[in-house]
């Protein structure tokens, strides 16, 4: 069973000035249910677009997308109760206390009002809050203002938690924390889609990503895969004697040496060490980072 199906959105917004294509006709992507999956791209990409689209906020201009098998536009209500969206703006009711907009988030999302009260102290306690369950959202500083709308979404202990940028601007502590959670979340069993343009932020979280740049799709896949389709094809090593008999096709390059793997990276590292020995300084193959894949991909 997917948790979301993207299939072929389009979003165009008719503005005055601009005609802008978010997403065209091969903005497609599927996320498995139990998965952690990764919305990448530079800003401006579309991310948060998409995210509207898929919460229900935004209409699509066409195409369609579900949530486990529920369409957002002709069943909004029921899918939407089925996801926790945290947005990448802060938008809270200030004057409220946080147990306040926590009741209300609850009542709103169909929680009922004799478990409501437990379900804030365990979120409050999940987040680390708790000493500001009766504290106005005013007096609550940046971190705190972003973990309260984390426990907005997840008050209905939602299937499908989707977060925007949900550790831009935060310090490294709190972008920690985030994690932890994401990932104690997705174990007990909550399907986690979240966006960034911090790339770090994928390669700790997830395995597949779909990465978008100018409203389109420019890669989609297991990172790993495209990690190895994008990783150097030489082994790369350092000698304490370079004047020696070298592999065949072995270049200089600087102080190092570089062999072109020809059948598989293990054979060509083992042919390596076997040839040159004792006289080995280093040697390492080094896989792409994600960041070079990313700046590759998004150069125009
Ligand atoms: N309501 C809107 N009307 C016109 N343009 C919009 C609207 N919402 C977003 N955009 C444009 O869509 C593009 C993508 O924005 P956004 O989805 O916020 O990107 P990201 O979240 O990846 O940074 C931007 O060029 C933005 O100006
Ligand atoms: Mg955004």
């Amino acid at each position: 069973m997917f948790a979301l199906e993207v299939n072929h959105i389009v979003k165009t917004f008719n503005d005055k000035k601009k005609n802008i294509v978010i997403a065209d006709d091969d903005v497609s992507l599927t996320v498995e249910e139990g998965k952690i999956y990764g919305l990448l791209g530079p800003n401006g990409a579309g991310k948060s677009t998409l995210i509207s689209l898929i919460s229900g906020i935004l209409t699509p201009t066409s195409g369609t997308i579900s949530v486990f098998g529920t369409d957002i536009v002709s069943q909004t209500v029921e899918a939407k109760k089925m996801m926790g969206i945290v947005p990448q703006e802060i938008v809270t009711e200030l004057a409220f206390t946080v147990d306040e907009i926590l009741h209300y988030m609850g009542g709103m999302y169909g929680v009922p009002l004799e478990e409501r009260k437990d379900r804030i102290g365990e979120v409050l306690r999940d987040l680390d809050l708790e000493e500001k369950r009766y504290e106005k959202a005013r007096s609550l500083s940046g971190g705190m203002k972003r973990r309260l709308m984390v426990a907005k979404a997840i008050m209905h202990k939602p299937r499908f938690l989707i977060l925007d940028e949900p550790t831009s601007g935060v310090d490294v502590a709190l972008r920690q924390k985030i994690w932890e959670l994401v990932r104690r979340m997705n174990k007990e069993g909550t399907t986690i889609l979240f966006t960034t343009h911090y790339l770090e932020e994928a390669e700790q979280l997830c395995e597949e990503i779909t990465l978008i740049h100018h409203g389109r799709v420019i890669k989609q896949g297991r990172l790993s895969d495209i990690q190895k389709e994008f990783s150097e094809n030489v082994v790369t090593f350092e000698l304490f004697r370079p004047d020696v008999t070298h592999l065949p096709h072995v270049s200089k390059q600087g102080i190092e040496f570089h062999y072109p793997i020809t059948t598989h990276l293990d054979q060509n590292m083992s042919e390596v060490i076997q040839h040159y020995g004792d006289n080995l300084r280093s040697v390492k193959s080094e896989a792409a980072s994600l960041e070079q894949i990313f700046l590759k991909l998004t150069a125009n």
